[in-house]
């Protein structure tokens, strides 16, 4: 028999940075100022990433690119390697993302890319804690519950049969 399913996601939307938790506020300055600081010369797109971890601290990323164009990184992944590095046992739980056009902040928030999805599903595998996802842009901000509101259906460890240490 042939049966029909459906998913749904639910997040929520914000059309006023004001109306955002100062907690949510604090990160989304932070993944402004990282994609302040990027190196994007060849796609002038400036991405930050800001993960707040459970002690609080922010660690911030942005995406650095590379005339070999595969050898650039993400923001995302480039603040994860910074955390996962650095503070390995102090579990991440947000991340903002903003980015940066040839016009200043994007109007529409930018969602991460599919390899990125990925990295952060793995993080979130890793950790077994779920990481909320802000998603800012100067018309709106979306935030989301964890990375399978973004990547439904994921390839994991459980998929290979492994238990993550
Ligand atoms: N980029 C990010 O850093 N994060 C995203 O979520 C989307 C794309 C970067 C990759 C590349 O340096 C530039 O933005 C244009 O794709």
């Amino acid at each position: 028999m042939i049966e029909t399913k459906n998913i749904s996601i639910t997040y929520q939307e914000f059309e006023n940075f004001e109306e955002l938790s100062g907690g949510d506020r604090e990160l989304i300055s932070a993944a402004r100022l990282s994609a302040g600081n990027a190196y994007a010369p060849y796609s002038k797109f400036s991405v930050g990433a800001a993960i707040r971890l459970e002690s609080g601290r922010i660690v911030c990323g942005s995406n650095i690119e590379n005339a070999a164009f595969p050898s650039g990184i993400c923001a995302e992944r480039s603040a994860l390697a910074h955390s996962i590095t650095n503070y390995k046992n102090d579990k991440p739980v947000e991340i903002a993302i903003a980015a940066i056009n040839g016009d200043g902040l994007t109007e529409e928030p930018v969602t991460p890319c599919g390899n990125c999805r990925q990295v952060i599903a793995e993080e979130e595998a890793r950790t077994g804690k779920k990481i909320r996802i802000i998603l800012s842009g100067k018309k709106k901000t979306v935030v989301m519950d964890n990375i399978s509101c973004l990547l439904p259906f994921q390839f994991n460890n459980k998929n290979l049969k492994v238990n993550l240490p």
